[in-house]
């Protein structure tokens, strides 16, 4: 058994914040944050727009696009940095506003920017053990509430927003989710972190990173995912279709393709509009790409993602 991405739907809240309004509220630049990152603006959730709110719109438009109801689905696997609260999961609020009762299961899964690739091996791996049929697979952040909006160093890079995809059982081997590939290194786990959480200070914590040195780790975590999830299919760089990457900094993603030796055309590049939403940035690009018609079937696609942990991971994958 397989399982193969059969819709997808995403959600940005409606307020854009430019990297020119960002110069009213620290010491920055327009040309700074261009230059340095690829970054031209990024969307900030209303006060009283939660993680779930998000989440459930963009799950909405993927069970919409499915032609499904929240009761078709089986399990939500939710990747998640901000949870509404610490707990219960963010995943069970989407489990009873979608419909699905007591239908099934909903669980977070922690792996910051690598979140959606965590969440979507999960459910991938739920879906080969036989306990599922169905799941939608989210990746959800309100991260501008973790931010410090006097530290320039980390405001200026993230924004808010949701992506959601259905994955469903197959027994066609040679369509849908080829590989997932996870890895983490706990030794790294202050130079991208909050300073504070519920089972240390008992506050939330603001984000604190060591760009440089996180950049050095991206840069060269992904390069060796990469290979891995080619060499593990043994497929070479020409025969993907479209590269999906954790949307951070585009001089991250074009190392990456330098590397890769793949062209422009080939990379979803949403990060001059959404900025870093963590573990909705994937999804977020996916659903773009799925839903204006450039992803099609047949595509081959390379999902890759680091974030803090640090966590980093690949999947292939046949549409
Ligand atoms: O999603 C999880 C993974 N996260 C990432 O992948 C982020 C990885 N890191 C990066 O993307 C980059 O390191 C940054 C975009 C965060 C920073 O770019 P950089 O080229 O590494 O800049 P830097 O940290 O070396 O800083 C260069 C200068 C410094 O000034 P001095 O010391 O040279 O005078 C900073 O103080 O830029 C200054 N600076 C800023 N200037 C204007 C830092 N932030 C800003 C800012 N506006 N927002």
């Amino acid at each position: 058994m397989h399982s193969k991405i059969i819709s997808a739907g995403h959600y940005l809240p409606e307020k854009a914040l430019s990297n020119k309004e960002l110069e009213s509220l620290v010491d920055t630049s327009d040309e700074w944050i261009r230059q340095r990152t690829g970054i031209e603006k990024r969307h900030i959730a209303a006060e009283d727009e939660k993680t779930s709110d998000m989440a459930v719109k963009a799950a909405e438009m993927a069970l919409k696009n499915a032609g499904l109801k929240g009761s078709d689905i089986d399990a939500v696997i939710l990747g998640t940095t901000t949870p509404d609260r610490t707990f219960p999961a963010t995943a069970v609020t989407v489990q009873d506003k979608i419909g699905m009762g007591d239908h099934g299961f909903g669980m977070d899964v922690q792996a910051v920017c690598s979140g959606f690739i965590y969440a979507l091996s999960v459910a991938d791996n739920f879906i080969k053990a036989g306990q599922i049929k169905r799941a939608l697979v989210i990746g959800a952040e309100k991260f501008s509430n973790l931010l410090n909006w006097d530290d320039r160093t980390t405001c200026v890079l993230f924004g808010d927003g949701a992506g959601a995809v259905i994955i469903e059982a197959t027994e066609d081997a040679n369509t849908g989710i080829l590989s997932t590939h996870l890895h983490s290194e706990g030794a790294q786990r202050d130079i991208l972190c909050t300073d504070g959480g519920a089972g240390s200070t008992k506050t939330t914590g603001h984000v604190t990173m060591n760009g440089q040195e996180v950049f050095r780790h991206a840069v060269s975590r992904m390069s060796e995912v990469v290979a891995e999830a080619l060499k593990a299919n043994n497929i070479t760089a020409n025969d993907i279709d479209w590269l999906i990457p954790h949307q951070a900094n585009k001089r991250i993603i074009d190392s990456t393709a330098k590397k890769m030796k793949l062209p422009p055309e080939k990379i979803v590049l949403t990060v001059q509009d959404h900025g870093n939403t963590s573990a909705a940035s994937i999804p977020l690009a996916f659903s773009t790409a799925w839903n204006d018609g450039r992803v099609k079937k047949n595509d081959l696609i390379l999902m890759e993602a680091m974030g803090g942990g640090l966590t980093w991971g690949a999947a292939l994958i046949r549409i």
